[in-house]
């Protein structure tokens, strides 16, 4: 099957849900990057046809939408934004121009004129070779990639070398949101004509990959070997996980962030928790041995269980920033969730922990330290 077969542009719920999380973090992104000056990229590496059989769109007119259609727009016009689309099937491309046009047609007729900070450019060719051309380019000039968010969303699991993303990446704004087709690495990885593509995929050739593997679920092994790649090679110190399940409780593939900052972690967590998908699909994620699902009346036992078992017996622990920032970057809850937690947990008979609250300070407002059993 070709990629631009219309086969392949069906528009089921996980790819919806997957635009949901892609719209809600850009539309937190954008005001933030924007708070500097200078040029800011997005990244399409496989930008796709720009619109689906049911004529949804697709994620290069997602990511210019949620910019030209932001609430804040009027604040961020001192910067300049580019978006570089990469597709390498001839016929997506010109998909994608027509949709483009469409999109711009439509805001113009509504907004007035395209605004001049605002640049685009569909490449037609693959992510590595334009990615690599960036990167060449840039070396020529010295200079350091403007900050920068990469959607890497592949049909398969080949073209995205993780030398590359490392070299594309490595400054300290820049992020990514991989697709990680984990269902057919698993199948292929030890497949002999796909050593090579493996190796590229990974950085690491396959027994390499396979080192540490301890007999256990390989996907799960996988994804932490791609993550610690991620961490270790692409220089992320933030990559989080989240499984799309389809209806049986496979998982079909994980989205991966990969960031520098915890803001932007806090921010794709909130993406997540607020899509939310309840039907065919749903997220999850793991803490303390146990499946996290996000949907909108959490279970927070693994929060509960995982912070006993992180600061029992610790005293003086400051909720904000420190307890906070715990959740954020080492377990899959928002912020929101901890305070019920320990709400919740304050409650308790006994309690687990006492709270020290100088002057009167609000429930676990800045200040406010507790002392674990
Ligand atoms: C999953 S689709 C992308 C969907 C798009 N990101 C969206 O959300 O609307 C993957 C696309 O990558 C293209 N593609 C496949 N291999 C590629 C490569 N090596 N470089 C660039 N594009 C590629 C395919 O033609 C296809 O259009």
């Amino acid at each position: 099957m070709e990629d631009s077969d219309p086969g392949m542009w069906d528009y089921p719920e996980h790819t919806e849900a997957k635009h949901d999380i892609l719209g809600k973090y850009l539309d937190a992104w954008y005001p933030i990057i924007a708070s500097g000056y200078g040029r800011v990229l997005f990244i399409d590496g496989f930008a796709g046809r720009g619109v689906y059989n049911d004529s949804s769109p697709g994620s290069p007119i997602i990511a210019m939408g949620r910019l030209l259609n932001h609430s804040a727009w009027s604040r961020m016009s001192h910067r300049e934004f580019v978006f570089v689309f990469i597709e390498h099937d001839a016929e997506n491309v010109e998909s994608l121009r027509q949709a483009i046009a469409d999109f711009r047609a439509d805001w113009e007729a509504e907004h007035g004129p395209w605004p001049s900070n605002v640049k685009y450019d569909v490449n037609e060719g693959t992510f590595t070779d334009h990615a690599t051309e960036i990167c060449d380019y840039l070396d020529e000039q010295y200079a350091n990639l403007a900050p920068t968010f990469a959607f890497v969303d592949p049909f398969g699991w080949t073209g995205m070398p993780m030398s590359l993303l490392a070299r594309l990446l490595n400054y300290p704004s820049c992020e990514v949101f991989i697709n990680f087709m984990v269902g057919f690495v698993n199948r292929f990885v030890t497949h002999p004509h796909q050593g090579s593509n493996m190796n590229e995929l990974f950085g690491l050739d396959v027994d390499a990959i396979l080192a540490d593997y301890d007999g256990g679920d390989r996907v799960d092994h996988l994804r932490d070997v791609y993550m610690r790649q991620l961490t270790d090679v692409a220089g992320f110190p933030h990559v989080r996980w989240f499984a799309m399940k389809n209806s049986t409780g496979n998982i079909g593939y994980y989205l991966l962030h990969g960031t520098r900052s915890a803001l932007g972690v806090e921010k794709m967590k909130d993406a997540m928790w607020r899509t939310a998908p309840d039907g065919d699909y749903s997220f999850s994620d793991r803490l303390a041995g146990i499946d996290v699902l996000f949907q909108p009346e959490p279970d927070l036992g693994p929060l509960r269980k995982a912070l006993v078992k992180t600061y029992s017996g610790k005293k003086g622990v400051i909720v904000n920033p420190d307890l906070q920032e715990w959740a954020i970057l080492h377990t899959p809850y928002r912020k929101p969730h901890l305070t019920q937690v320990l709400r919740d947990m304050e409650k308790e008979d006994p309690p687990p922990f006492t709270a020290n609250r100088p002057n009167g300070k609000r429930q676990f407002a800045a200040g406010v330290t507790l002392d674990f059993g």
